[in-house]
C-alpha cells in the first residue's frame, strides 16, 4: 500500500517535473547566454572535438572544452564543461575511469522539439548496447541553447575526483557522443568521439593528437542504437524506481 502510494507520487512528480528543468540534483543558471569558441583551447582550457579542429561556431562540430578548478581533498574539484554538437536529440559527454570496467557517467544536453532540456545517465562499461539509466549526480550552472539541430550548453560538475586512492586524479577517458529522444526519454548512447584517457586539470592534455592528426582515435562506429528502442521502457521504470527510492529517504 505504501509502496503504492509512493510509486503514485513518483509518478505525478516525474510528470509534473517541466521538461526544461530536470530533476533536484541539477541546478540552473539564469544566465542564458552560452558563447562557446575555441578561444583559450590548449591554454586556458583543454578541448576535444571531431572532426579534428572543427570550429564550435559552424557546423558539423563536435566539441567539448574542460576547466578544472582548484583541488579541495577530499572532495575533488570542480570541472567546468561546454558542451556543442549537432543533433535533433542529445549530444553528450561521458567521462569514465576505465572504459572497459565499470561505469561511465553521462552528461546530457538534448533537445524536446526546439526545447533544450539536461540530463545525467550511467552507461555501464561492459555492456556494448550503449544503454543509459538514470543517475543523480550533482550538476550546477546549467546553461543550454537550442537552434535548429544545434545544441549548446555549459555546465559544472563539483567535486569531482577520479581516484579511490590518496592522491588526487583529475584522469578520465573522455567520449563525446549522441543520441535520439523521444520527448525527454533518452535512446542510447552513440560514441563519436574516444578521445582517450586525458587529464582535464591540462589545457595541453591532448596537445600531441590535436598537432599531429595521425594517429587521432577515429569516430567508432559503434552499432548502438539499433538497440535503443526496447530500453527507453526500461529507463521509464528506473527512472520511476529513482524518485521512489529519493521519496522514501
Ligand atoms: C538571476 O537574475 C537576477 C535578476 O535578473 C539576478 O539578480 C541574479 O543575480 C541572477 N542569479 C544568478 C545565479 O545568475
Ligand atoms: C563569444 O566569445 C568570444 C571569445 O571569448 C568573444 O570574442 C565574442 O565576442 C563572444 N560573443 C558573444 C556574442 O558574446
Ligand atoms: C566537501 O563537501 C562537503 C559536502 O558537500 C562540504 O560540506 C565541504 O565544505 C566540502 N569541502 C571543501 C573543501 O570543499
Ligand atoms: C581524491 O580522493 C581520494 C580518495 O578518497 C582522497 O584521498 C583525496 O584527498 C581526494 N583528492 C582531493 C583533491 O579531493
Ligand atoms: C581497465 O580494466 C581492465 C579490465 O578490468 C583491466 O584489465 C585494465 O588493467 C584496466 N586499466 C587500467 C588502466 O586500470
Ligand atoms: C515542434 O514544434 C513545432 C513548432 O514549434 C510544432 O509545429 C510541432 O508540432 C512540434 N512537434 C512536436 C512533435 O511537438
Ligand atoms: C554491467 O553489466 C554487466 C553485464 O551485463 C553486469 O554483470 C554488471 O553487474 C553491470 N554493472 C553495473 C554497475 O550495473
Ligand atoms: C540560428 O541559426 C540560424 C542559421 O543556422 C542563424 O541564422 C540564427 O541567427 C540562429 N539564431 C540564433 C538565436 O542564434
Ligand atoms: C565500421 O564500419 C566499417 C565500414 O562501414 C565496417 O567494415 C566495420 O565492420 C565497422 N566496424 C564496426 C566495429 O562496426
Amino acid at each position: 500500500m505504501d509502496q503504492k502510494m509512493i510509486m503514485l507520487v513518483a509518478v505525478v512528480m516525474a510528470c509534473l517535473a517541466p521538461a526544461v528543468r530536470g530533476t533536484f540534483h541539477l541546478s540552473f543558471s539564469n544566465n542564458t547566454e552560452v558563447n562557446i569558441t575555441r578561444s583559450g583551447c590548449g591554454s586556458t582550457k583543454l578541448c576535444v572535438e571531431t572532426p579534428t579542429n572543427c570550429d564550435p561556431a559552424s557546423s558539423p562540430c563536435l566539441f567539448s572544452s574542460f576547466i578544472s578548478g582548484a583541488a579541495m581533498a577530499p572532495n575533488g574539484s570542480d570541472l567546468a564543461v561546454e558542451l556543442r554538437g549537432d543533433s535533433a536529440g542529445f549530444i553528450a559527454l561521458g567521462l569514465t575511469v576505465n572504459a572497459s570496467e565499470g561505469t561511465t557517467m553521462v552528461f546530457v544536453c538534448a533537445q524536446n522539439n526546439g526545447t533544450f532540456f539536461f540530463r545525467t545517465r550511467a552507461r555501464n562499461n561492459s555492456n556494448s548496447d550503449g544503454a543509459l539509466t538514470p543517475t543523480e549526480r550533482l550538476v550546477n550552472e546549467i546553461r543550454g541553447a537550442v537552434n535548429g539541430s544545434v545544441i549548446k550548453c555549459e555546465f559544472t560538475i563539483p567535486s569531482l575526483n577520479a581516484t579511490a586512492r590518496t592522491t588526487m586524479d583529475t584522469s578520465f577517458t573522455v567520449l563525446l557522443g549522441s543520441g535520439t529522444t523521444t520527448g525527454t526519454e533518452l535512446g542510447a548512447f552513440s560514441v563519436n568521439l574516444d578521445a582517450g584517457l586525458l587529464n582535464l586539470a591540462d589545457p595541453a592534455s591532448n596537445a600531441m593528437t590535436t598537432a599531429a592528426p595521425q594517429n587521432v582515435t577515429t569516430a567508432q562506429n559503434m552499432t548502438t542504437s539499433a538497440a535503443s528502442a526496447p530500453t527507453s521502457g526500461a529507463i521509464v521504470l528506473l527512472s520511476v524506481a529513482t524518485w521512489a527510492a529519493v521519496m522514501r529517504t
